[in-house]
């Protein structure tokens, strides 16, 4: 039996399982003990700005900070006066040196085409890619809208950006026309990067028609640059339209990277919230490129000779921070992958890993779920035995899917680390050291360096173990989201308004008595689909934009495969009756509003919704109906008892 899968010790709380880190894995890491994690945890939070300056010392700054740290609460100021060029220190840096001819991006097209880009590559084809940007007329601060196929032009793109100091805002390649639309208005985007399409699951997913239809509306673009992917045909306007590969057959391969300021806007990422459109949440320069660099160090305990594989696509944070940022900053090679999971079957990540001799990987709960469902004999036909090191990210990962990834993927020989973080916090705050935290399936376990996290009570005192209670950071840190983009209103009421001094999270989490944190989930009227957040004001938004909808409600509801499936109640307008064709109409229409992501599971027509006398819906309700079938819980401020009855036995049907 390994080292790790026999360390099972008695100080976890319950009967839940404990996974010491093994010898070996110990002996290499950076941090080898407990011990030593909580020694320079304790320097971190006496004095994070001391931690967070050594971090960003390993950088390349074209000119040092004068301040590591300026907090006007909520707005952080971090290694203000210092310079740098974050292209250059993910790229250059290292193209320059001796990983010139070190793979940078190994990456499979779902068909099956292979390419190896080393960092010298990487470095010519990123230089053209920012000469072809400046000749077209793209300047620093202007914002770019990137939507593409998980191809390393992707990358590319968004490098390029960094270099010459554009903003890039990545649309998720599965958003629809009017998601772009709505991310185009309110970032005031004056350029487009796109594809003709990508492949999935063995078909062409075209994007150009997407751009192109939310361009009928959004009248500011002055260039839409074109990769051409798939080879099929897409309209071509040729008043803004470029093909990739005419612009940068002409560009010089040599490009100097400017420096900017710390504080210079990097990227911005939208993310739903309880309330109204997804918020464009800002990152800034030196502080996000410090904690990605930093957490992918430490966290995956990243090393030269390692073969890192997260799995995520860069249209999330996860794919901004531990695709492109951290891994590239650390100099890593890295695997990058188009298409789905299960092409041509479920054996595809395990054939990769085995062909590659992955080391590392990061996937999310949701894709281990379909895995344990697809059987266990798709990950015991490949070698798996290159892997050293598992992660989790996006929800709470359940033990069952815990235990099975780390005996059917890791041999029951790699320590996992389950990693809690948003998109708002940039890189990861919460998650085991491998060498060091004891894993214990369920909990995100430690803090990070440097992060002060806590559980409140809503009255803000700290929560005792195991009291449930509100996740909140004390601290600002590094890689912290700067502002809601042009909404410093909005960005203050969500995220600091609720205790003075302390961001929150708007998760429920609790603290066991050997300090791990175990996260419950979100608060909010937000919800977790397969690790991707949605609001429910969203998805209602979406419905009552249908001609034949007069009100909607959105709840989540368990689901074994995504976590959390979206359950909707629908009050047709008087004109329009119930059908199976209208329910598939407005699957469509969601489907169509925001993504593919956000179609209803269920869709349950209500006469009525329950209402609170001020007319509030009153979604709790909902939740335990569409969870347990019936409701128990106080209906004492309900408008109208009979609204609930009545539902209760339309679900019952
Ligand atoms: C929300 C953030 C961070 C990248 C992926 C999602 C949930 C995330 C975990 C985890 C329990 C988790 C939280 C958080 N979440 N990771 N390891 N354990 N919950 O990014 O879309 O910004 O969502 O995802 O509820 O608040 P996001």
């Amino acid at each position: 039996m390994s080292q790790s899968s026999a360390s099972q010790q008695a100080a976890a709380p319950g009967s839940a399982a404990v996974f010491l880190p093994s010898k070996d894995f110990a002996a290499k890491a950076r941090i080898p003990s407990l011990a030593a994690y909580r020694k320079l945890y304790q320097e971190s939070i006496d004095d994070p700005e001391a931690f967070w300056a050594g971090e960003a010392t390993e950088l390349l700054w074209r000119k040092p900070w004068s301040k590591v740290l300026d907090w006007q609460e909520p707005f952080a100021k971090w290694f203000d006066g210092g310079k740098l060029n974050v292209c250059e220190n993910c790229v250059d840096r290292h193209a320059l040196g001796p990983r010139h001819n070190k793979a940078a991006i190994i990456w499979e097209g779902e068909p099956g085409e292979q390419r190896v880009i080393t960092y010298g590559q990487l470095h010519r084809d990123v230089c053209r890619f920012a000469n072809v940007l400046e000749s077209n007329g793209i300047k620093a601060g202007d914002r770019v809208l990137i939507y593409m196929p998980m191809v390393p032009e992707a990358v590319v793109a968004m490098l390029g950006c960094a270099r010459i100091g554009a903003v890039h805002s990545v649309v998720f390649g599965g958003f629809s026309s009017e998601a772009i639309y709505d991310r185009l208005e309110d970032s005031g985007a004056i350029a487009i990067i796109t594809a003709d399409g990508g492949w999935r699951r063995g078909k062409v997913v075209a994007l150009k028609p997407a751009v192109d239809e939310a361009l009928l509306k959004y009248r500011k673009i002055q260039r839409v640059i074109v990769l051409r992917r798939c080879g099929n045909e897409v309209a071509i306007n040729p008043d803004i339209d470029v093909w990739w590969h005419d612009q940068i057959a002409t560009a010089s391969a040599k490009h100097t990277p400017k420096a900017f300021d710390s504080e210079h806007p990097l990227f911005i990422l939208y993310t739903s919230g309880s309330t109204g459109k997804p918020k464009g949440i800002l990152h800034t320069s030196g502080g996000y490129l410090t904690g990605t660099y930093a957490t992918c160090k430490y966290i995956f305990d990243l090393r030269d000779e390692d073969v890192f594989w997260c799995t995520a696509d860069v249209g999330w944070i996860t794919g901004h921070s531990y695709v492109v940022y951290g891994p590239l900053a650390n100099g890593a090679t890295q695997i990058l992958y188009e298409g789905a999971p299960n092409h041509p079957d479920f054996g595809r990540f395990w054939k990769m890993i085995e062909a590659y001799g992955v080391s590392i990987f990061y996937t999310a709960p949701t894709a281990i779920r379909a895995f344990i469902k697809a059987g266990d004999a798709f990950p015991a036909a490949h070698d798996l035995s290159s892997l050293r090191l598992l992660g989790s990210v996006g929800e709470p990962i359940n033990p069952e899917a815990w235990t099975w990834y780390h005996h059917h993927i890791g041999g029951g020989n790699c320590p996992i680390v389950d990693t809690w973080w948003q998109t708002e916090t940039g890189a990861i705050l919460i998650s085991p050291l491998p060498g060091a935290t004891p894993c214990i399936p369920g909990t995100a376990s430690l803090p990070f360096f440097g992060i002060d996290a806590a559980i409140l009570d809503e009255s803000g005192e700290e929560c005792g173990p195991n009291q449930d209670g509100r996740l909140v950071i004390r601290k600002p840190w590094p890689a912290m989201t700067r502002c809601i983009y042009n909404d410093p209103e909005r960005f203050k009421k969500t995220y600091w308004s609720d205790f003075p001094g302390r961001y929150t999270t708007g998760d429920g989490a609790r603290r066991d008595e050997h300090g791990n944190f175990w996260i419950i989930g979100r608060l909010d009227d937000v919800l977790n689909v397969s690790g991707h957040r949605l609001g429910t004001a969203e998805i209602e938004s979406a419905l009552v934009s249908h001609p034949a909808v007069a009100e909607a409600a959105a709840v989540g509801r368990p689901d074994e495969m995504k976590g959390q499936a979206v359950a909707v109640f629908v009050t047709l307008k008087a004109n329009f009756s119930e059908s199976e064709s209208l329910r598939q109409e407005l699957r469509n229409h969601v489907g169509h509003m925001i993504g593919a992501l956000a179609k209803p599971d269920d869709i349950h027509f209500a006469p009525a919704l329950p209402k609170t006398r001020s007319g509030k819906i009153m979604r709790r309700i909902l939740k335990e109906l569409v969870c347990t079938g019936e409701v128990t819980g106080n209906i004492t401020t309900l408008e109208d008892y009979t609204v609930v009855a009545t539902l209760q036995r339309n679900i019952a049907r």
